[in-house]
């Protein structure tokens, strides 16, 4: 059997990463973050001074990405070169680098195996959330949703994220970071945030979002 492919996709803070969490447990699908793959460039390229638009820095450090996850209890950790880095790629300063480093064409390219090679690792399924799964990395997907929920909601739920993972912050910061980045992910020219024409649209705002899993997870095991 070939492996089931599920895109979620969807702005910042509409509770991808909770959602894709427990399906892919609930599934025994691996779960692949590509937020948390671009956050790993950002990061590689902060530490090493590279800016944020030098095409060819980037491009060259994009062969040196090596980037495997690994679930520990509950959470997805991110491990770069082999480090988990899963705390340090949060920061809101990361945050905005992942934003800039993913408007670039040559970063996008440079991902596009990387990203179908991990999912495909899986002999089962694998899930993918991101900004462009079900329109790019992976058009065919079996299934596709677009998460979405009000920019209030999707603040507070970052904050409290952020909040419990140590990182300090404030709800007036989490909102004015998000607002600039949905802003950047949808206006940018090279796969810009939108949903997929046969994505299935869920609105979260006034949903808990087990409820969102249930129904995601029964359309799941419809098309399997
Ligand atoms: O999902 P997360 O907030 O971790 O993503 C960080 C940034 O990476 C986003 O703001 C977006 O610019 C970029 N991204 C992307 N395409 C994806 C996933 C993330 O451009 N598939």
């Amino acid at each position: 059997p070939r492996c089931f492919i599920v895109a979620i996709d969807g702005p910042a803070g509409a509770g991808k990463s909770t959602v894709s969490k427990l399906l892919a447990r609930r599934l025994g699908f691996s779960l692949v973050d590509t937020g948390a793959i671009y956050r790993c460039v950002a990061l590689m390229a902060t530490d090493e001074r590279i800016p944020y638009d030098d095409d060819a820095r980037l491009g060259e450090l994009l062969g040196r990405v090596h980037i495997h996850f690994q679930v520990v209890g509950e959470e997805n950790r991110v491990f770069l070169g082999g480090k988990d880095v899963s705390g340090d790629i949060r920061s809101p300063e990361i945050s905005m680098a992942a934003s800039q480093v993913s408007g670039r064409p040559v970063v996008r390219a440079g991902l596009l195996q990387l990203q179908r090679r991990l999912a495909l690792e899986s002999s089962k399924g694998s899930i993918l959330e991101g900004r462009d799964i079900g329109t790019v990395v992976f058009p065919d997907a079996d299934a596709k949703f677009f998460l979405e929920a009000n920019p209030e909601v999707r603040a507070r739920r970052r904050f409290e994220e952020l909040f419990q993972k140590g990182v300090e912050s404030s709800l007036d910061d989490v909102l004015a970071d998000q607002t600039k980045r949905d802003k950047d992910d949808s206006a940018r020219a090279v796969a810009p945030l939108k949903a997929a024409e046969d994505a299935i649209r869920v609105d979260s705002s006034s949903l808990p979002l087990s409820e969102v899993v249930h129904s995601m997870e029964a359309e799941i095991l419809r098309r399997m």
